[in-house]
């Protein structure tokens, strides 16, 4: 019996929920692209914050997502960066990472116009087909005829965790306290939303990854994946 992976594979979940590892892990065993859509959500956020738009401006902010070129393609520097992203051809990459970032994209992910701007370039991405996309609304609002639905979750103190030793991987000092009230308050936002929030589609595989090493969640997500027949 033979077995094909599904063409597209839509992983959601909250912040530091393990999409990004999981998600790059997975495409790289199937050879599919890996697609991380929050990039696009803070490369608005990033360039409203570098052009001085006020983030409570709706309309400015929309219609800066409507305008700028976004682009995220793989990486263009060895220096542990899962892809590069450019905006209007700058690499903004690293920047997209820091605190005022996060403090920030669910204000600017809640505008309708941000997500009509970046909803229709990523279908356009899915329609190729071969691809692992990660977010928070892949599965009921992107590509919700994805074959494959993941929703990765784990209790906020283990996701604080997780996102803390990201930091100190990076040589960042960060207070786990901080991180856990930021991240509380960005899930409070995102799952609240009147736009898209998160939460799993019906149909989606939860998968809570509570004491699952990312190894474990990758091997499970290709169980998954590779029972689908072609
Ligand atoms: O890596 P982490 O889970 O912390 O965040 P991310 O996936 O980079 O997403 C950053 C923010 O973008 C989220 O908190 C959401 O506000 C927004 N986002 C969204 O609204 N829809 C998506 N499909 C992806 C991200």
């Amino acid at each position: 019996m033979t077995s094909t992976p599904p063409s597209i594979i839509a992983i959601d979940g909250p912040a530091a929920s393990g999409k990004s590892t999981v998600g790059e892990a997975v495409s790289q065993r199937l050879g599919f692209l890996y697609f991380d859509t929050g990039a696009m959500y803070r490369a608005v956020t990033q360039a409203a914050l570098a052009r001085g738009i006020p983030i409570a401006d709706e309309a400015a902010v929309g219609e800066l997502a409507a305008t700028i070129h976004i682009d995220v393609m793989a990486p263009t520097v060895d220096d542990g960066r899962q892809y590069t992203v450019l905006i209007d051809g700058e690499d903004v990459t690293w920047a997209l990472r820091t605190a005022v970032v996060d403090a920030n994209v669910s204000a600017v992910s809640a505008y309708p116009a941000v997500r009509t701007a970046l909803t229709r370039q990523q279908r356009r991405i899915a329609a190729q087909g071969r691809v692992v996309m990660v977010g928070r609304d892949i599965g009921t609002v992107v590509v919700p005829e994805a074959p494959l639905k993941i929703y990765l979750d784990a209790s906020p103190e283990e996701r604080a965790h997780r996102r803390w030793l990201e930091l100190q991987q990076r040589g960042q000092d960060a207070d786990p306290e901080a991180i856990l009230t930021a991240m509380r308050a960005r899930d409070a936002y995102d799952s609240t939303r009147k736009t898209a929030p998160l939460r799993a589609a019906s149909d989606a595989i939860i998968i809570d990854t509570d004491g699952m090493s990312g190894g474990q969640v990758v091997d499970e997500v290709m169980r998954l994946a590779e029972r689908f027949e072609g």
